[in-house]
């Protein structure tokens, strides 16, 4: 039997589990570890749905960081809305530094592909980034991703940082949208 959740009416279903995510981010951590060694990189984290991510891949690099945050907009429930907006603006001086966003997911593409193009204006020495998740039969907008969790399906999705209107953040594992007819 699958644990199935419920959140404002709707139900979802188990798509990966806790350890999986943990693996997966320990590798992303020492992969990053290594190619920053001595850059004093500054995270990125956007605010809502990274927080967790972000929280356990500064936690997997062991080297000499920041962090700081910023929070993108473009969604309401679940549907994507088009325009961006920048509601907690990037606060650290970005010239010259080293930046890694880390971001919950990748849909459409929109929100990272507006805000990568925004960045590169604050002429940062270099922006990679880094994404838990994405659905490749979403993409609409190009973005280059350089540290990438899992492909998962076009499905919307909650859990370990990612919400359904408010709900579901702080669940350990992700969870997709159930449907009964699978
Ligand atoms: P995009 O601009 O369409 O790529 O959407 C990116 C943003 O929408 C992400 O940063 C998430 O906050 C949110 N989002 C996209 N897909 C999902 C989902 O399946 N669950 C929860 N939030 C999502
Ligand atoms: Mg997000």
């Amino acid at each position: 039997m699958k644990k199935l959740i419920t959140a404002h009416g709707l139900t979802f279903e188990p798509l990966i589990d806790s350890t999986e995510i943990a693996a997966r981010v320990a590798a992303i951590g020492h992969e990053i570890q290594e190619a920053y060694q001595t850059k004093h990189p500054l995270f990125l984290c956007v605010l809502n749905g990274a927080f967790v991510f972000a929280a356990d891949l500064l936690r997997a690099c062991e080297i000499a960081c920041e962090v700081s945050f910023v929070r993108l907009a473009s969604y309401d429930g679940m549907a994507s809305k088009g325009e961006i907006k920048t509601v907690l603006g990037v606060d650290a001086d970005l010239k010259g530094r080293h930046i890694i966003v880390v971001e919950d997911i990748v849909d459409s593409g929109r929100t990272l592909h507006h805000f990568m193009s925004d960045l590169k204006k604050l002429e940062p020495a270099s922006i990679a980034l880094a994404v838990l998740l994405v659905k490749p039969d979403a993409i609409e907008f190009p973005v280059q991703i350089d540290y990438k969790g899992f492909d998962i399906a076009n499905k919307f999705v909650v859990g370990y940082g990612l919400d359904y209107d408010g709900l579901c953040r702080n669940l350990k594992d992700v969870y997709q949208l159930y449907t009964e007819d699978e």
